[in-house]
């Protein structure tokens, strides 16, 4: 709530609440939220593993990640439609309404990769995608310990993959 407050209380929130979402979270707002929590954890794993991640981006990009569904342009249209447009709305919204910063935009902009999207670019923007993934994988009933050293390490991999082509 601290980091993203404004956010939870917005009217644009309020309105995903009423976004219907897949995931056993229901909604938008919800699974936004499940996100986060997600995250959060990913970047506590990562931070143990001495990585230096942005909680106010990681947080504040989660709960906006989807929050292009809420535009009735993007939810009335398609599926297929609609899993390449939201991400590219939402990032607009987060910009213009909520003041995200270039890291949180990027993060809404790649959070449906490897659908649609090239791979992110920083680590808060990994934390948020694999977080949204874990949504999904949480509803095959996996640990939720091993759910978040499984995304660590897969970002840890990629962070001294390109620390390292960074140096060549
Ligand atoms: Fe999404
Ligand atoms: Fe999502």
């Amino acid at each position: 709530m601290e980091l993203g407050g404004d956010i939870v209380a917005s009217a644009r929130f309020a309105r995903a609440k009423q976004v219907p979402h897949h995931s056993k979270s229901g909604n938008i707002a919800l699974h936004s939220m499940e996100t986060a929590g997600y995250a959060l954890l990913i970047t506590e794993w990562l931070e143990e593993h001495g990585l230096s991640v942005s909680r106010v981006d990681v947080v504040r990009a989660s709960l906006l990640h989807d929050i292009g569904m809420t535009e009735p342009s993007v939810f009335n249209s398609p599926s297929r439609k609609k899993a390449f447009s939201h991400p590219r709305v939402g990032a607009c919204i987060a910009e213009k309404e909520f003041g995200a910063n270039e890291t949180q935009v990027e993060a809404i902009r790649h959070h449906m990769f490897p659908v649609f999207s090239m791979p992110p670019r920083s680590a808060e923007a990994w934390a948020v995608s694999l977080a949204d993934k874990c949504c999904s994988i949480n509803e095959a009933r996996l640990g939720t310990g091993r759910l978040v050293a499984a995304m660590g390490r897969r970002i840890l991999r990629w962070y001294h993959r390109t620390t390292r082509s960074h140096h060549c």
